[in-house]
């Protein structure tokens, strides 16, 4: 899709972007090598095919044809080969320069049954697929991996992943790291197709899906045009912060955008406001935050990058007893206990930063042994992995940290983690409980 001076001139403004990191001193290990993938597939037929929850019961399916002209449409069935149902949806591109997508389809299929496999063909050309459903009450088990990329790690941390049956993806951003080279896109969806296409994959943005330049680019113009999440549904005028409800309403995500404003008028934080008035918690005992740069963080990268977030956002979450919060953007692995307002808070949520699924940047290495949070952090580890959340049922959830040992997968963490709508001494209000229980009483 691009000529050899059109990427040249792609990594120059990639040099230039890179040049404003605000990362100044840390200095990172080698980085893994790049997996880059070409298509070797006809103009007409899908390629970098994924799908995302909508809703209970329908999905979207999106795929990209080097055919301009290619159609929108999803036969799909619950036997192979055999299309009981169709839908047609809608098609966009974007320029990047000299860059042009190719046409990205997005289609949205249902209503669908819960837990059930379905085949599906894409455009009416190219390979069968399948996707599973999510189950519509618990049990179900998120994957969830932070800072992806497209590795030799990215490699190891998917295929751990997918060892797993698990229901749905959350990834609280950095896809692709094409970092303004478009074609790294193409080559980001053709890596993960075999696993975006069969389970859905509900991410966020991190900073390297930005990709402004100047008054030439608009932020985020890949990312919205390839990864169009459920935002509307939820009542969000933006794909960077929506919700959803999974395992029939039991577990309510919130995506939130650390890249898009949160400031108090800001439209995020009005919709997040409304977004958790709606959550009815007798209905729905599970609450989980996503988002990029973590509120609390020991690690010397990114120190302090998302606090002016913390600031704004926290006492929302609080108030509304969120359970976890998941962030990525350190590439490690870092536990907290519950927390609010920096201190240890049995109706705070838990703070897990999951940055390490496998990026061309390499591990964020240096934990600081005399930060401020040190005591809050309950373990933390900078390797390679993937996150495993089983929510069992409205009082439970297993939460397990699978480290990428050579080739193997192996668990490294692990604590069963109770739901704060179960707890009484939280249910009062949004304040810290005097009847403390111990930081620890959750391991
Ligand atoms: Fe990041």
């Amino acid at each position: 899709m691009a000529k050899p001076w059109l990427l040249a001139l792609s990594i120059i403004t990639s040099l230039l972007f890179s040049s404003v990191s605000p990362d100044f001193n840390y200095v990172r290990p080698p980085p893994g090598k790049i997996i880059t993938l070409k298509s070797n597939k006809p103009e007409s037929h899908p390629q970098q095919v994924h799908v995302s929850a909508v809703g209970n019961e329908y999905m979207r399916v999106s795929w990209i044809t080097d055919d301009k002209h290619a159609p929108s449409v999803v036969d799909y069935g619950k036997v192979t080969g055999k299309y009981e149902w169709s839908a047609t949806g809608e098609q966009t591109k974007y320029h990047y320069f000299f860059y042009s997508s190719g046409l990205i389809h997005h289609v949205k299929v249902g209503p669908l049954e819960p837990n059930t496999i379905y085949f599906y063909r894409c455009g009416k050309a190219g390979d069968e697929y399948t996707f599973k459903t999510s189950p519509a009450t618990l049990p179900i088990e998120f994957a969830v991996i932070g800072d992806l990329g497209q590795t030799e790690w990215t490699a190891s941390t998917l295929a751990h992943v997918d060892s797993s049956n698990y229901d749905m993806l959350l990834l609280p951003g950095d896809l692709s790291y094409a970092d303004t080279q478009q074609t790294l896109w193409d080559s980001f969806g053709r890596f993960v197709e075999k696993y975006a296409s069969k389970r859905p994959w509900m991410v966020t943005e991190g900073n390297h899906e930005v990709e402004s330049f100047l008054f030439f680019i608009e932020p985020f113009k890949a990312y919205n045009a390839r990864w169009l999440m459920p935002y509307e549904e939820s009542g969000s005028t933006s794909n960077l912060y929506y919700s959803f409800d999974v395992a029939g309403g039991s577990v309510h995500v919130i995506m939130l955008g650390s890249y898009t404003d949160f400031d108090s008028n800001s439209d995020q934080y009005k919709w997040l406001v409304s977004d958790l008035k709606k959550v009815n918690r007798e209905r729905t005992p599970w609450l989980i935050v996503l988002l990029h740069a973590p509120w609390y963080n020991t690690n010397s990268a990114h120190q302090g990058e998302g606090e002016s977030m913390r600031q704004s956002l926290e006492s929302l979450l609080y108030a509304a007893h969120v359970d976890l919060v998941f962030a990525g953007h350190v590439h490690a692995y870092e536990r907290f206990t519950r927390i609010y307002d920096n201190k240890a808070d049995p109706c705070g949520p838990m703070y897990i930063t999951i940055g390490d699924g496998g990026n061309r940047e390499g591990l964020a290495l240096d934990f600081e042994e005399d930060h401020k949070s040190v005591s809050l952090s309950m373990f933390r580890e900078a390797s390679f992995g993937h996150g495993r959340l089983k929510v069992l049922n409205g009082t439970h959830a297993h939460w397990s940290w699978h480290r990428n040992q050579d080739s193997d997968s192996s668990v490294a963490d692990e604590i069963w983690i109770e739901s704060l709508s179960s707890v009484d001494a939280c249910k009062t209000s949004g304040k810290s409980s005097s009847s403390s229980s111990s930081l620890n009483d959750e391991l």
